[in-house]
């Protein structure tokens, strides 16, 4: 696997591979890899003749500096499970090379990322969607990937980057992969590195509810079914739920009733003490 650190070093090296016509596969990443991401890198070993994953921790999506200064960074962890994975080349900038002018400065240019942006983590976390886009579109046009591999914990990011891309004329294609879970039901994420272990040890009840809400939700209106997931967490020791939303899969509009959508899905977002978790669940699903 190669190590690249410069955006001249993956020019020449996406160059050389284009010129042996081989296809890329890209898998954006902030690092800190679990078998989530190593589950992505997985698929998109499978689909293409060479992986680039993109190890970065993008300030600009960061709204709050004490989450950006506690993210976890463990790079030579990481390089040594991308190699067992299979990918070909690593991406690891610096925070210089990819924002010359520094984090802050905005490029002057407001993406459109549609409604879907404005719901949810966009209502917490205002300029997450931005800054997600800013490095996301970087990279494409970098890379100019056939394929891009994004893991569906980050639903709405998701949805985000399909108007992002549609948006700004990006030819990729976007690869949903689904959520990869702990034994105990605990989605995987790197902020899971933050729990201590007693948190570590209550986190499991967010999907534990939301679970069980699928079932409940057979027999109760969504208006009952979102109350039931938010009493079920708030009543665990240290979880507070920031927001819990129930909405129609392809617009991210909340829905009223189940019959509004034939894909529905609950978003949740949950505190830990003061760690941010995030998961979601289908209640509805299109047949085909
Ligand atoms: O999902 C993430 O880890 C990040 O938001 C992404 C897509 C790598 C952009 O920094």
């Amino acid at each position: 696997m190669i190590i690249l650190r410069t955006v001249n070093d993956v020019r020449q090296y996406v160059s050389t591979q284009r010129g042996r016509g081989a296809s890329i596969g890209l898998v954006p990443t902030m690092g800190a890899l679990h078998e989530g991401h190593l589950s992505l890198v997985e698929k998109a070993v499978a689909g293409n003749d060479v992986v680039i994953v993109s190890v970065f921790v993008n300030p600009t999506q960061f709204n709050n500096p004490d989450d950006l200064a506690s993210y976890p960074r463990k790079e030579e962890d990481d390089f040594r499970l991308l190699a067992g994975a299979g990918a070909s080349a690593v991406f690891a900038p610096s925070v210089e090379e990819i924002y010359p002018g520094g984090p802050s400065a905005q490029p002057g240019h407001i993406f459109e990322l549609g409604r879907a942006a404005e719901v949810m983590e966009g209502k917490y976390r205002p300029g997450h969607f931005q800054g997600v886009a800013q490095i996301v579109s970087l990279l494409f046009r970098l890379v100019e990937p056939d394929r891009a591999y994004f893991g569906e914990k980050d639903f709405q990011q998701i949805a985000v980057i399909r108007n992002m891309v549609a948006s700004e004329g990006i030819k990729v294609e976007i690869v949903a992969c689904p959520i990869k879970r702990a034994n105990d039901g605990l989605a995987l994420s790197s902020r899971n590195a933050l729990l201590s272990p007693a948190q570590r040890a209550l986190a499991p009840s967010i999907h534990a509810a939301l679970a069980e809400s699928v079932a409940f939700s057979k027999e109760h209106s969504v208006r009952e079914t979102h109350a039931m997931v938010v009493e079920k967490i708030n009543a665990v020791d240290e979880m507070e739920v920031e927001y819990f939303e129930i909405v129609d899969a392809r617009t991210l509009a909340a829905v009223e009733e189940w019959e509004e959508s034939p894909w529905i899905v609950g978003c949740i977002t949950v505190y830990c003490g003061k760690v941010r978790l995030i998961d979601n669940i289908a209640y509805r699903l299109p047949k085909d």
